[in-house]
């Protein structure tokens, strides 16, 4: 089995790789390509990445390359974990919005469109080069804003399936608290995104028995902590929220804030140069604690999950990924892309039935849904006017002076990166 990274270059990557090699049985992989313009951090990353299969007797090889057609060449699976713009231009993301007293960040508002501008082209681009290398190979993205890049790439035909490690973490999170191990432990996970809710919680499978209102009633003090939101909020909601869901909850709290402190692409960067001073030496070779302060966690584990049940090879058989609606929220367009238990195999995500939304849920997927597909359309198609209407529909711009501003805002800082601009 061959398996392509896209932005393997990342300081992530240790992570998926640590995963490649521990979970070598659910998925064996005998070429590991790690593909990045980055040359300096490519051989930083990569060299990490042969010590780390080296000391675990990984038989896998690992190749390293900036040429994207031939790392795509004959690939079964490619995992897409790229950042335009690198840290810098995620920077701008999280400052500019503040401006109108907006939240700065990279998935999640004004900032949130500014990426998916800039990636939307990259990605399908990539896409293209590996459909013509490969048609049967399956792309995994994990590259944000993840709704908005994999309904872009479905749209495009693509064989694509969205992934995030929101839903893998609070599955880990809660099954320790449970005292089960995590694979018992089955979320009713709904939303779109890092707009998402854990419904329920449920032992032993998607029948099994839910114990959510249990679980908040004994650890909701430590559920909320990782949450930053209120406990009476979580006691009144019945619900898990991720914590994208604070960006609406407590907006303005959340501005205060973060126009107090350093933006979080300052300090993954200054994290980033720390990481890959360590790549460096040699000596390493495993992952470094200082990996698990990045938000990725179990990333690998539900990469690893996810490819193996694509490629046929096992996995679990239920997986939380972004896949196309197609009916399962009756309240959505068809063609929106949901984030929701499926049923993965080769055949790709066949998302299971959802009980019925509440509307203080549903209401803010509709909302936000519209803004993606908005967003997709000034993505494709550039334009002024397009990026307007897309902050204008958001719910966290709404206003017209606003999102007219902030329009502006995002042209200036990221006309290198448009084309149309
Ligand atoms: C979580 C999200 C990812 C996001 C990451 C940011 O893992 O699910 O989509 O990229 O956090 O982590 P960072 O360490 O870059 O702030
Ligand atoms: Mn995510």
């Amino acid at each position: 089995m061959k398996l392509t990274v896209v932005g393997g270059g990342s300081t992530y990557t240790p992570e998926l790789v640590d995963g490649f090699a521990r979970l070598r049985d659910t998925l064996p992989v005998e070429e590991l390509v790690l593909v990045d313009p980055a040359a300096d951090r490519l051989e930083l990353v990569g060299g990490l990445a042969r010590r780390i299969f080296a000391k675990q007797g990984h038989p896998g090889r690992v190749v390293t390359t900036g040429d994207l057609d031939q790392a795509v060449e004959g690939a079964d699976a490619v995992l897409l974990q790229l950042r335009v713009g690198g840290q810098a231009a995620r920077e701008q993301d999280e400052t500019w919005p503040l401006e109108c007293g907006c939240v700065g960040q990279e998935t999640t508002g004004a900032g949130g469109l500014a990426k998916a501008l800039r990636t939307v082209p990259v990605v399908l681009d990539i896409a293209a080069r590996i459909r013509n290398a490969n048609p049967n190979a399956w792309i995994i993205d994990f590259t944000n804003p993840v709704g908005i890049v994999t309904r872009a790439l479905l749209q495009e035909g693509h064989r694509a399936v969205g992934l995030c490690n929101v839903a893998i973490g609070f599955q880990r999170a809660f099954a320790a608290l449970l005292g089960v191990t995590p694979a018992d432990v089955h979320l009713d996970h709904v939303g779109l995104n890092h707009l998402t809710w854990e419904t329920g919680v449920r032992l032993g499978g998607p029948e099994g028995e839910n114990v959510l209102p249990k679980l908040i009633a004994e650890h909701g003090d430590s559920l909320v902590e990782g949450l930053r939101l209120p406990r009476a909020l979580l006691d009144r909601l019945g619900a898990v929220p991720s914590y994208y869901l604070r960006y609406y909850y407590a907006h303005d709290e959340v501005v205060r804030e973060l126009r107090t402190k350093p933006s979080r692409a300052a300090e993954v960067a200054a994290m980033e140069r720390q990481l890959l001073e360590m790549y460096g030496d040699p000596a390493l070779d495993e992952k470094p604690a200082l990996l698990a302060k990045r938000g990725g966690a179990y990333y690998s584990e539900a990469a690893v999950d996810l490819a193996a049940a694509l490629l046929g090879g096992g996995g679990s058989p239920y997986q939380v990924v972004n896949a196309y609606n197609r009916g399962t929220l009756p309240f959505l367009p068809d063609d929106a892309v949901i984030e929701v238990q499926a049923a993965v195999g080769p055949q790709g995500p066949a998302p299971l039935a959802v009980a019925e939304v509440d509307p203080l849920y549903a209401g803010l997927m509709a909302n936000v849904t519209a803004y993606e597909e908005l967003a997709l359309e000034a993505a494709l198609r550039g334009g002024r006017d397009r990026v307007f209407r897309a902050l204008l529909a958001h719910p966290l711009v709404g206003q017209y002076a606003y999102a007219d501003t902030l329009t502006d805002l995002l042209i200036a800082h990221n006309r290198e990166h448009l084309a149309w601009a």
